[in-house]
């Protein structure tokens, strides 16, 4: 059943007032959908980890609305950092840095640093703009799932996922399909040297060649908490197979030139690997509503976008 309120674009002053209220509010992001709440107010934030049932060492990222409030939540921001938030934002980013004392334990899992991003979903602008304009300094956001689960990236996904655990007072911001389709690259800027934390469509050549010197050792072992640290992780009900013939009455998802087998239920046949990213949570959720046991799905090769599609199945597939 359905307690929320879905809002279009002319809502956004209302979903901003309702988060400085302290409600929560499902916003879009051009990567997934984001369930959002004042990263400032304890009591919201809780119940994003209630909903989610999030582990609580397992820090959010908080969305800002313009460069400058970077400074209101990091410290020590290296002037790599920086640059890379004046290339890449706003975009699907993530920077890893060292907190500042507004950025509290409850939001960030007791760590000493802080996950930031600006979204450039122009829904997600317009509210994070409003929010900013009303006082509040960051909207704390998951990617819509319950903990483990596959991210939501369309309205229908949400109202699977969490559609019931929201009240009448929270809200839902429809702003259609996520143009990307998966979570933001993380980047860990809290030492010296920058470090992907978890692969996403702005991609370590892209890194490399802007910083112009070779930085990012992905073999370096993190102490801190993040979606790279699980083997386990975007996991749908059904089972993901990778790279074995299916069989009749499974579903399949891979690129449109791998024919379907007969009596094998095509879940999509993405003509590029930007639209396989798009599309993948999409397929994983409409494989569960249609109670399939089994997907197949031939990840794409290559570098870029393709590695970071390979990343979230190798974990969605871990059994
Ligand atoms: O694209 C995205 O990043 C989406 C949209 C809504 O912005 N958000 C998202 O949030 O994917 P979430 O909570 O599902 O994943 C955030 C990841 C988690 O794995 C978390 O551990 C990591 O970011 N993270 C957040 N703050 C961190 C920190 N201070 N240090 C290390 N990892 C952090
Ligand atoms: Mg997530």
């Amino acid at each position: 059943m359905k307690n929320y309120l879905t809002l279009g674009q002319n809502d956004v002053k209302k979903a901003a007032k309702s988060l400085k209220d302290g409600q929560l509010v499902v916003f879009p992001t051009e990567t997934v959908y984001g369930l959002g709440a004042d990263a400032t107010n304890q009591r919201a934030v809780a119940r994003v980890y209630e909903l989610k049932a999030r582990p609580q060492d397992h820090p959010l990222i908080v969305h800002i609305a313009s460069v400058d409030q970077l400074f209101d939540w990091a410290i020590d921001i290296p002037n790599y950092a920086e640059k890379l938030a004046e290339k890449f934002w706003p975009g699907p980013m993530t920077l890893i840095l060292k907190k500042s004392e507004i950025a509290k334990d409850f939001v960030t899992g007791s760590q000493a640093t802080i996950g930031v991003r600006i979204p450039s979903h122009p829904m997600a602008q317009s509210l994070l703009i409003e929010f900013n304009r009303l006082g509040g300094l960051g909207i704390a956001a998951p990617s819509v799932n319950k903990f483990g689960e596959v991210s939501a990236t369309t309205k229908e996904m949400i109202d699977i996922e969490i559609a019931n655990l929201l009240t009448n007072k929270d809200l839902v911001l429809d702003g259609g399909k996520s143009s990307i389709g998966i979570e933001s690259t993380i980047i860990d800027c809290s030492n010296k040297i920058p470090t992907i934390l978890r692969p996403g469509w702005i991609t370590e050549e892209m890194i490399t060649k802007f910083l112009d010197f070779k930085i990012i050792d992905l073999k370096y072992k993190s102490s801190i908490k993040h979606s790279g640290s699980f083997q386990s992780h975007y996991k749908p009900k059904c089972k993901i197979i990778l790279g074995q013939e299916p069989q009749i009455g499974d579903g399949m998802f891979a690129l449109s030139k791998f024919k379907t087998p007969p009596g094998v239920i095509r879940l999509g046949a993405p003509r590029t690997v930007e639209e396989f990213a798009r599309n993948m949570y999409l397929a994983l959720s409409l494989a569960d509503r249609k109670k399939m046991k089994n997907i197949h799905i031939i990840p794409p090769e290559g570098k870029g976008l393709a590695e970071a599609i390979r990343d979230r199945l190798k974990k969605a597939s871990h059994t």
